[in-house]
């Protein structure tokens, strides 16, 4: 089989970070499938040390929205960088919702305790927006979600224990259209036979 043929591959290939999302609903049995494909990831010492919450409530997404948004701005303060300055714009603007206003957020948590987490916890969320995208579903890694970390009360309605640090909040959701690769570099390769 060649690589043109490799739905695998293709999958990889055509997953986009989707940033407008329609109404309808991420079934239930859905978002089940997509964290069964992240915990088939694999792991330090096959430690598994990751952890979900699912957040369907949109009130309570917007309050997260509102409570990470100037965190981020007050970061980006000095950036330079374009994609940072573009994305500083975005944040400024009243209406700006950091999780795009998807019908579903889930955050992939790591335990604190292990050595490998961030790895971990990563190759668990690329596995479930990888998922995701097969099943004609959108998603997006939300970074700046990480701000409800010095959150207290919102940690503790969604049952986040100190044990846990959030590492990869994600939004999934139907896209509105299939957005355009942003530009991909070419990989720089060192080949040593
Ligand atoms: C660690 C990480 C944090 C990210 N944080 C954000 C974010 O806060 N907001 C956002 O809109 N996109 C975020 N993204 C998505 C990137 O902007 C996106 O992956 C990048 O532009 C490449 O686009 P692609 O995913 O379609 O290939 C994040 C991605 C990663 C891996």
């Amino acid at each position: 089989m060649g690589v043109e043929e490799n739905s695998v591959i293709e999958n990889i290939k055509t997953r986009r970070s989707v940033m407008e999302y329609t109404d309808r609903e991420v079934s239930d049995e859905d978002i089940k499938t997509i964290i069964d494909a992240g915990i088939h990831a694999p792991s330090g010492f096959n430690s598994q040390p990751w952890f979900f919450v699912v957040v369907k409530n949109r009130e309570m997404m917007k309050r997260m929205s509102d409570h990470c948004k100037p965190r981020l701005l007050a970061m980006l303060e000095e950036a330079t960088n374009d994609a940072a300055v573009e994305f500083k714009k975005k944040l400024e603007k009243e209406e700006f919702h950091i999780f795009y206003d998807a019908p579903v957020l889930i955050i992939v948590l790591g335990n604190n305790a292990d050595v490998a987490v961030d790895y971990d916890c990563a190759l668990c969320a690329e596995n479930m927006m990888l998922a995701a995208h097969s099943m004609g579903i959108g998603s997006c890694w939300v970074g700046t979600g990480c701000f409800i970390q010095d959150n207290p009360e919102i940690l503790e309605e969604l049952g986040i224990t100190p044990d846990y640090r959030v590492i990869a909040p994600i939004v999934f959701g139907y896209p509105v259209k299939e957005p355009e690769e942003p530009p991909k570099k070419e990989p720089e390769i060192v080949w040593v036979y």
